[in-house]
């Protein structure tokens, strides 16, 4: 199968490129969110996330088929997850942003998978290091302001029980050839790397097996995770399950400009513990700019915000399209220049900030709320 694909999406990397999205999410299945179905999202939702419109929510599957059900008063559920492997960047809470969104609009059930023997079986990290991240990426993921009521925490390692009786359902019918083909696996990989998807399906269709009838489930992923649910889409229904519907996120660019950001390389991304100071110092110092060398020039010419870090942050946090579109023309037009929109970004990514720190100590004492329980769906 690799051989059909000059790129797969789990070969998304550093290098890869904006124009590539389309292509390889829909040369793997996925099709591409068009305007009927922006315009069925506004209908049922009240509007259109602006990550939607801005197309970094870009692609799905069998979106139209799960918001159909919807309208007719099928109630889906939602699943997301992390694979702790550091600390979190702004970039990490992009899809949970957007998920709690969903969660919102729609007023679903939402299941959070953890996934904290993920980078202990792909990385080179010890099982006490991701213990440690494991907690902290929780809380970071809390302080977005999820319901407790509809949010069920679901880490691996505490439920590994529930997670291997069904994910073994899953393994059996997943041959190593495929797997070998969808991730590049090699012989030489170690087999727990072969195993792990079938644990990252279950919750695709967890809900359905506790109340024992079909309950629809959208996923909202970033691109990189699209391999893990096709072939859980080529599974479920063998177990009597239906398929996940999905919709799919490209990444956001690193600090630096170019690629994902990265959890190893500090200078890469800007952190959920970096102090005022740093965003300024980190902003100031590495974002890249889409703005002119000198100042004369950008009053002339104008930035390229399109490629600018602070530009694409501030918008990614403004809920007010028409402000950001406001912006937008000044930076191009060169009324703003780059220090300017740097420091737009930074009281917008500060404010952010102090909202989701303001929430982390009612977060942390009603932890227990929040993880999973299969009787809360009984
Ligand atoms: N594998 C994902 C990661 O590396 C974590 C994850 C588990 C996930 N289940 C998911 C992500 C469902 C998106 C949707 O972070």
């Amino acid at each position: 199968m690799t051989d059909e694909h000059e790129i797969t999406p789990w070969d998304v990397s550093d290098t890869f490129q904006e124009a590539q999205y389309e292509r390889v999410a829909t040369e793997f299945g996925a099709k591409i969110i068009d305007d009927h179905l922006k315009d069925e999202i506004r209908d049922l939702a009240g509007e259109v996330h602006r990550f939607i419109q801005y197309g970094i929510f870009f692609a799905h599957r069998d979106l139209d088929q799960l918001l159909d059900g919807y309208r007719k008063g099928r109630k889906f559920y939602l699943y997301t997850g992390r694979g702790p492997s550091g600390k979190m960047h702004l970039g990490h809470l992009i899809p949970f942003m957007f998920t709690k969104w969903l969660q919102e609009r729609f007023d679903v059930d939402l299941i959070i998978q953890i996934t904290d023997d993920e980078k202990y079986i792909f990385r080179d990290t010890s099982q006490e290091e991701l213990e440690k991240y494991t907690r902290s990426n929780i809380l970071d993921i809390l302080s977005l302001g999820f319901k407790p009521e509809k949010t069920h925490i679901l880490v691996d390692s505490k439920n590994s029980g529930l997670l291997y009786n069904y994910g073994i359902k899953v393994a059996k019918h997943i041959t190593a050839s495929t797997v070998k083909s969808v991730f590049g696996l090699k012989d030489s990989d170690n087999i727990g790397k072969f195993f792990f998807t079938s644990i990252q399906s279950v919750p695709a269709f967890i809900v359905s097996a506790i109340t024992g009838h079909n309950v629809p489930c959208l996923i909202p992923y970033a691109i990189d995770q699209d391999p893990h649910f096709k072939i859980s889409r080529d599974i479920l229904p063998k177990l009597g399950y239906e398929k996940p519907a999905s919709i799919i996120s490209k990444f956001i660019p690193s600090l630096k400009g170019s690629g994902k950001m990265s959890s190893s390389d500090e200078s890469s991304g800007i952190y959920l513990d970096d102090d005022s100071k740093t965003i300024k110092r980190k902003l100031m110092k590495y974002a890249f700019s889409g703005g002119r060398d000198t100042m004369e020039e950008q009053r002339r010419l104008g930035a390229n915000p399109d490629v600018d870090f602070a530009f694409n942050t501030y918008r990614m946090l403004e809920p007010d399209m028409a402000k950001a579109s406001k912006i937008y023309e000044e930076y191009r037009s060169g009324q703003i220049l780059s220090g300017e929109m740097k420091m737009i970004a930074y009281e917008k990514i500060t404010g952010f900030f102090e909202t989701l720190n303001s929430r982390r100590d009612t977060v942390m004492k009603n932890m227990d709320d929040y993880m999973f329980n299969p009787d809360r769906f009984r």
